[in-house]
């Protein structure tokens, strides 16, 4: 099966291996395409999860140099930094800037709680994304050369070795989005655009604001949203070290895998019911700029939609064939290599 995997790194023959060497302590070493958790030992040594504190600082002073503050987490924070500014600034001109230059409206309350949400979300979903991405890539290399039993180009061996860290943060990105989420009611701006509404209403003596299609929308949509926490929940549980210890190799690719697509699924499902009927309204691309909801949906749709492909018969049984060394070769039958 081409399966990415959420909090750490894929490849079927480690199921062999994964009774023997739990993957904290794998060494990728001497195996080509293998995914491992485990860094090279130099690069390694003062993040490995030794017990004696001592043992860290002689170390530290041996190297002559201190010692780096998380570096796993280096590109993927600096990836959801980028990111979220990029999304900050864009949301606020959208939002804040054009009801401000063009209506001469106030809306620069909307930027701690409502604009920050559209961000979290958003560096949310493609941060998931970012996390699979890398397993459909692999698999794609894997079916075009045929083996597995060759390098991975370096910026995919270094993304791969960081869909942890992905993972993780796109848990804690939807973890504040949903705290933000909840938080809505509790706003006094909401309070007084819900008395507005309602006075608005009794003016146009209308007896039932009841709007059935919004109701089920949002019914739907937050159901879905809650659905793919609670599962991105789970992930983030499995990805601990002590909890992951305790799986097999099977329960372990079932979490990360199947359970994280499902969570990519449900998130997109969420964003996309979120939209509803605003994706055929033009009113929506302000300054001729499409909404955020349409741009946090293209990459998740996209490895949806890779892994759609990968999974058709055909395709899957090569990958399978490949992963476990049963190689094709040609003008004869399948060759199986079994290191
Ligand atoms: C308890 C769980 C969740 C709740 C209650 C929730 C609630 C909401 C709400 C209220 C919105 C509308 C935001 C606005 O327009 O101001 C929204 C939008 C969105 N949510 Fe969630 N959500 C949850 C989980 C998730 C998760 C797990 C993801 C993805 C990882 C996600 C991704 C999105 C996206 C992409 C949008 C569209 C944002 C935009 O561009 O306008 N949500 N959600």
């Amino acid at each position: 099966m081409a399966d990415g995997h959420l909090y750490d790194l894929h490849v079927s023959s480690k199921e062999e291996t994964w009774e023997q060497q739990r993957w904290k302590n794998v060494d990728c070493g001497g195996e080509l395409n293998q995914d491992c958790q485990a860094e090279p030992e130099q690069d390694n040594q003062e993040q490995s999860s030794h017990f004696d504190v001592s043992v860290w600082n002689s170390t530290s002073v041996r190297n002559g140099r201190k010692a780096e503050l998380f570096p796993e987490w280096h590109l993927p924070l600096t990836v959801a930094s980028v990111l979220a500014l990029i999304v900050f600034v864009y949301t606020v001109a959208r939002e804040v800037l054009q009801p401000f230059f063009m209506n001469n409206k106030n809306e620069f309350y909307r930027i701690p709680v409502l604009v920050v949400n559209k961000v979290l979300p958003v560096i949310s979903i493609i941060l998931l994304s970012l996390a699979y991405m890398p397993g459909i890539f692999a698999a794609f290399f894997q079916l075009y050369r045929g083996t597995k039993y060759q390098r991975f180009p370096a910026w995919l061996n270094t993304w791969m070795l960081r869909r942890k860290q992905f993972g993780l943060l796109c848990f804690f990105f939807a973890v504040m989005h949903a705290l933000f989420s909840l938080s809505y009611p509790m706003r006094r701006s909401y309070r007084y655009k819900l008395l507005n509404w309602a006075y608005q209403q009794v003016k146009q003596q209308k007896e039932n604001a009841w709007v059935e299609h919004d109701v089920w929308r949002m019914e739907i949509y937050v159901c879905l949203g809650i659905l793919a926490l609670a599962i991105l929940s789970i992930l983030a549980i499995a990805s601990i070290p002590s909890v992951s210890n305790l799986l097999s190799w099977r329960e372990f690719q079932f979490i990360q895998s199947k359970l994280g697509y499902t969570a990519l699924l449900l998130s997109t499902l969420h964003a996309l019911v979120f939209a509803w009927n605003k994706w055929v309204d033009v009113n929506q691309f302000i300054w001729n700029t499409p909404p955020t909801f349409m741009i946090s949906v293209l990459l998740p749709i996209i490895v949806l939609l890779c892994k759609a492909i990968l999974l058709l018969p055909c395709l899957d049984k090569r990958i399978q064939n490949i992963r476990s060394g049963c190689e094709p070769t040609k003008g004869t039958q399948n060759k199986c290599v079994h290191l």
